[in-house]
C-alpha cells in the first residue's frame, strides 16, 4: 500500500435527523467541503465523511410526535440531508447512516474492545438528563436547574447503567494535548478543555435501559448503548475498522465540529480511543455559531434560515463565499441578508465578476497571440495563501485571493488595455488571462461551480494547485455571462 503521507481525512459531525437541516449545519458542510477540496487540489487522497445521526430519545420523540414509524421518519430525514448537501455543492465521499448495518459491526467491535481492556463495568446513574442535547448532567452543572448547553428542562435519572473508566484517562489526555499541541483547535478554545480534564474526569454512563430506539450494548442486550457513545464511532464506521481503510486513513486529520460538542470530541471520544487501543485523531476544530439577533440559530429557538432558499435567492457559491468570509473560523457570527446581499455585490460581482467580464471582452476583439511576461506575479501571495488554508484560516485565505483580484482589476484600470494593440495588448491579456487562470484554481474549493464556469470561458481545464503559477496561456477564450450578478434589496 501506498504510503499515509498524502492522505487526508476530514469529518463533519453527523447530524441528528429530528429535523430537516438549516443554516448552521450547512455552515459546517461548507466550511469541510472547501477543506477537502483544497486538498484534493493539492493532489492528496482525501476522504471526506458525513453522515446523520439516527439514534436516541430525542429522535424516537420527534418521530411519535409526528406519528411515524421511526425508521421511515428517519430514512425520510436522511434523505432531506443528502438532498440539501447536493444543492450546495457538497462533495462529501460517503454518508454514514448510524441506522445501517456497517456501523452496528463496528460499534459492536469497538465496545468489545473497550471491554477487553477492562474499561467498562456495571452500576447505578443517578442525575440528569437533557433530551435536546442527549447529555448527562450532575447536580452542580446545571445552570439554575436547567440544562447548561440549552437552557432547557433536564429529566431525572436512576437507572442501572454500563460505565466507562474515562476517569482513568485524565493524564494520558493531558498528556497528549501536551505534546500534540494542534489538537484543540482554535487555541482560544484549548485552555477550557485543559482546565476541565485538569479538575478531574468522572466515569461516562454508556448505556440507557429506558431508550428502546438505539444499538443493543453486546455484553447485556437488555440495554442500549449511549447515542453519543456510538455515534462518536461513525468516524471509524465508515472506514469499515480494521481494514486497509481504515489503515490507510486512520487517525482522522480533522473532526470539525460545533463549539457545543467539543467536549465530546476532544475528551470522550479520544479516551474511547485510548481505550480501543487506537490513535485520537490529529486536530479537533471546533467553530462558533450562526446567530440569528445573537441567539444560537437552531430549530428549538425558530429561528432557523433555509439554506436552500438563501441559495436559491443568491445562488449557491454566493452562500459559499459569504458563509466562510464574513467571519473567521471559530468566531460567531450574527446572519443577516443584507451582509450577503453587499458581499456579493462589492466583492463578487464589482471585483471577481466585473475583472472576468471586462478581460474576456478584451480578449475576444484581439486575433493575435498572447504572450508575455508576468508583471502580475509579484501581487499574488500564494505561500501566504497556503499557510492561511493549512491554519483552516479560510477567511484569511479569501481575504488575499481578493488581494490579488483587486490588483489585476487595477492594472486593468491603470493599462487601459482597451487603447493599446500589438505585442502591448497582448501582453497586458497574457497577464490578465494567465492571471484569471490561477484565481479560478484559487477559488475552486470555495466556489466549484463558479470556476467552472471561468474555466469554461477560459477554454483551460481545472487545475491542481501545482498550475497555479505563470506560464503559457494555452486556453481558447469564449466569453459567457457574468459570473455574478448584482441583486438590490
Ligand atoms: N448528532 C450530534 C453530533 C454527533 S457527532 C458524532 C449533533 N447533531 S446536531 O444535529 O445537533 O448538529 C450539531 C452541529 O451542527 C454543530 O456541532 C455544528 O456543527 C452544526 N450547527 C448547528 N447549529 C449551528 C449554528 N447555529 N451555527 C453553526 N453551526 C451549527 O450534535
Amino acid at each position: 500500500m501506498a504510503g499515509k503521507s498524502d492522505k487526508f481525512y476530514i469529518t463533519t459531525p453527523i447530524f441528528y435527523v429530528n429535523d430537516v437541516p438549516h443554516l448552521g449545519h450547512s455552515y459546517t458542510m461548507v466550511v469541510s467541503d472547501i477543506i477537502a477540496r483544497w486538498h484534493r487540489l493539492l493532489g492528496e487522497r482525501v476522504f471526506f465523511l458525513t453522515g446523520t445521526d439516527e439514534h436516541g430519545e430525542k429522535i424516537a420523540k420527534a418521530a411519535e410526535l409526528r406519528k411515524e414509524e421511526v425508521k421511515a421518519f428517519v430514512d425520510k430525514l436522511a434523505e432531506a440531508y443528502k438532498a440539501c448537501w447536493k444543492g450546495l455543492s457538497i462533495s462529501n465521499d460517503d454518508f454514514i447512516r448510524t441506522t445501517e448495518r456497517r456501523h452496528e459491526e463496528v460499534v459492536f467491535r469497538f465496545i468489545e474492545a473497550m471491554d477487553r481492556n477492562g474499561d467498562l463495568y456495571k452500576g447505578e446513574y443517578e442525575g440528569w438528563y437533557c433530551v435536546p442535547d442527549e447529555t448527562f448532567f450532575t447536580d452542580l452543572q446545571l445552570k439554575e436547574g436547567r440544562c447548561p448547553v440549552c437552557g432547557r428542562d433536564v429529566q431525572k435519572l436512576k437507572e442501572e447503567s454500563y460505565f466507562f473508566r474515562l476517569s482513568k484517562y485524565q493524564d494520558r489526555l493531558l498528556e497528549y494535548y501536551k505534546a500534540n499541541e494542534n489538537f484543540l483547535a482554535p487555541k482560544s478554545r484549548s485552555a477550557e478543555i485543559i482546565n476541565r480534564v485538569k479538575g478531574g474526569l468522572k466515569d461516562l454512563s454508556i448505556t440507557r435501559k429506558s431508550v428502546k430506539w438505539g444499538i443493543p450494548f453486546p455484553m447485556d442486550r437488555k440495554h442500549n448503548i449511549y447515542v453519543w457513545v456510538e455515534a462518536l464511532i461513525n468516524y471509524l464506521s465508515a472506514l469499515d475498522w480494521r481494514s486497509e481503510k481504515s489503515d490507510l486513513f486512520w487517525p482522522a486529520d480533522v473532526h470539525m465540529v460545533g463549539k457545543e460538542i467539543n467536549w465530546f470530541h476532544s475528551v470522550i471520544w479520544p479516551a474511547m480511543l485510548f481505550s480501543a487501543g487506537l490513535e485520537p485523531p490529529r486536530k479537533v476544530f471546533a467553530h462558533g455559531w450562526w446567530t440569528v439577533e445573537g441567539q444560537k440559530m437552531s430549530k428549538s429557538v425558530g429561528n432557523v434560515v433555509d439554506p436552500m432558499a438563501m441559495a436559491g435567492k443568491y445562488s449557491v457559491d454566493a452562500l459559499r463565499y459569504f458563509l466562510v468570509r464574513e467571519i473567521p473560523l471559530g468566531d460567531d457570527g450574527d446572519f443577516s441578508e443584507k451582509a450577503l446581499r453587499l458581499r456579493l455585490n462589492n466583492e463578487l460581482a464589482a471585483d471577481l465578476g466585473n475583472l472576468a467580464y471586462r478581460v474576456l471582452s478584451i480578449t475576444e476583439k484581439f486575433d493575435g497571440k498572447i504572450e508575455g511576461s508576468p508583471e502580475l506575479e509579484a501581487s499574488l501571495d500564494l505561500k501566504g495563501i497556503e499557510k492561511d488554508m493549512q491554519e483552516l484560516n479560510l477567511s484569511g485565505a479569501l481575504e488575499r485571493i481578493w488581494h490579488f483580484i483587486k490588483a489585476c482589476n487595477k492594472y486593468v484600470n491603470d493599462k487601459k488595455p482597451w487603447e493599446m494593440d500589438g505585442a502591448e495588448l497582448s501582453n497586458a491579456l497574457y497577464n490578465l488571462l494567465e492571471s484569471l487562470r490561477i484565481i479560478s484554481i484559487l477559488v475552486s474549493p470555495f466556489m466549484p461551480e463558479t470556476s467552472d464556469r471561468l474555466n469554461a470561458q477560459l477554454g483551460v481545464k481545472s487545475g491542481l494547485l501545482s498550475e497555479a503559477k505563470f506560464g503559457a496561456f494555452k486556453g481558447k477564450v469564449k466569453k459567457g455571462e457574468y459570473l455574478f450578478r448584482k441583486i438590490d434589496a
